[in-house]
């Protein structure tokens, strides 16, 4: 899709392609860990009587029908669909007074299992993306979007999905596709190098005044500090740039290593747990969802 009309009315027409500049401040809205609209779990039929069964028997499960009977996540799935929406309309809100120029994903775009590569991944991407987010500023802002852990469960169609077939849909809907040219699960550590290499490079050769690394997984939260990300937020503090990261449910920012980590999460269903694990929330985590009623 290509929109002719900017943020501040100008007559371009801006694409995912189209940079965001200019701007004195630049104000952009970072989202992720949703997507739960059309979801539907699996019955309980099958993922209590015959689930148990067929792997007993050895029989191979697909990854995304066992992540569908997850049972918190059925539990939770009436309450997840209307808080994206509730999320969904605050952020339309926000970034109406605020004048945001883009969105950035941390990942876990479409509970609960990402989407594939098929007709009903095609549906769940019409219904919790593309027609979920189309009012004021996200009819034309460009989303620049990453993987989570539940986007690569369908494996590498569901990585083609959101890296090759999304951006052809919709033209928001931005991912640079150069580092996802292999199989995904069992490559994406052989790669390692690539992105930090990908990193080092594209830091040092930008002049940009803000530096921002956007990623699924955190390196600083309350619930996991997934340590193995070092090699990548060394070159953030080489560079004095900002983390941005999801995963935990629920909204923070740490002050680390001389170097800020703003956790998104919460545009599904908030998990106060996530975040109130020892590290206190930042100062700017006032709510854990779109309200006072999903925080704690
Ligand atoms: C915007 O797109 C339309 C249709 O593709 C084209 O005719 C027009 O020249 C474009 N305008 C600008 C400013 O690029
Ligand atoms: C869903 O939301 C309702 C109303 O806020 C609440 O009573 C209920 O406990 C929630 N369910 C879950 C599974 O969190
Ligand atoms: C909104 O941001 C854009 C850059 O994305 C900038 O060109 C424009 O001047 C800003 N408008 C206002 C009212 O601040
Ligand atoms: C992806 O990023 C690289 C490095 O910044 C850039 O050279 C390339 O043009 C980008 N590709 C697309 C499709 O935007
Ligand atoms: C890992 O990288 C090596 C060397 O590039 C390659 O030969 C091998 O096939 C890769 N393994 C996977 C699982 O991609
Ligand atoms: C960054 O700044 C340096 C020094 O001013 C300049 O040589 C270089 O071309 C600039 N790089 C970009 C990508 O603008
Ligand atoms: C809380 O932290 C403890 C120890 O660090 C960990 O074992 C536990 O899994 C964490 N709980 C959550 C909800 O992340
Ligand atoms: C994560 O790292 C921070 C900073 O070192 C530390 O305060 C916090 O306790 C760590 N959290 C966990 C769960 O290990
Ligand atoms: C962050 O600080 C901790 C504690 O000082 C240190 O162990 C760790 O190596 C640092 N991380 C990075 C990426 O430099």
């Amino acid at each position: 899709m290509s929109v002719t009309g900017g943020l501040d009315g100008a007559t371009t027409n801006v694409t995912s392609r189209t940079a965001p500049t200019g701007a004195e401040v630049l104000t952009v809205a970072v989202i992720g860990d949703y997507g739960w609209t059309g979801w539907i779990p699996s019955p309980d039929k099958f993922c209590f009587d015959v689930l148990p069964r067929l792997q007993a028997a050895g029989i191979t499960v697909p990854n995304e029908v066992v992540n569908d009977c997850d049972p918190g996540d059925k539990q939770y799935i009436t309450n997840a669909t209307a808080l994206q929406m509730d999320t969904s309309a605050y952020v339309g809100q926000i970034c109406a007074m605020k004048n945001c120029s883009a969105f950035l994903s941390v990942g876990d775009n479409f509970y609960d299992s990402g989407v594939d590569f098929t007709t009903s991944g095609l549906l769940r991407f019409q219904a919790a993306w593309v027609d979920m987010y189309t009012q004021g500023v996200f009819k034309y802002a460009p989303w620049y979007q990453c993987l989570g852990n539940h986007d690569i469960v369908p494996g590498q169609p569901g990585v083609d999905f959101q890296t090759k077939v999304a951006p052809m849909y919709d033209d928001r809907w931005y991912f640079n596709t150069s580092l996802y040219y292999n199989p995904y699960t069992k490559a994406c550590h052989n790669d390692t190098q690539t992105q930090i290499d990908f990193l080092s490079n594209t830091f040092a050769a930008s002049n940009a005044t803000w530096k921002f690394l956007q990623m699924h997984h955190p390196y600083r939260s309350a619930a996991t500090n997934e340590t193995d990300l070092g090699p990548l937020i060394e070159i953030v503090i080489q560079h004095q740039g900002i983390v941005m990261n999801g995963h935990d449910h629920c909204m923070g920012h740490f002050f680390s290593n001389n170097t800020n980590f703003i956790l998104s999460g919460a545009a599904g269903y908030p998990q106060a747990g996530d975040c109130n694990n020892g590290t206190a929330p930042g100062p700017y985590a006032l709510y854990l969802g779109a309200n006072n009623l999903t925080g704690e």
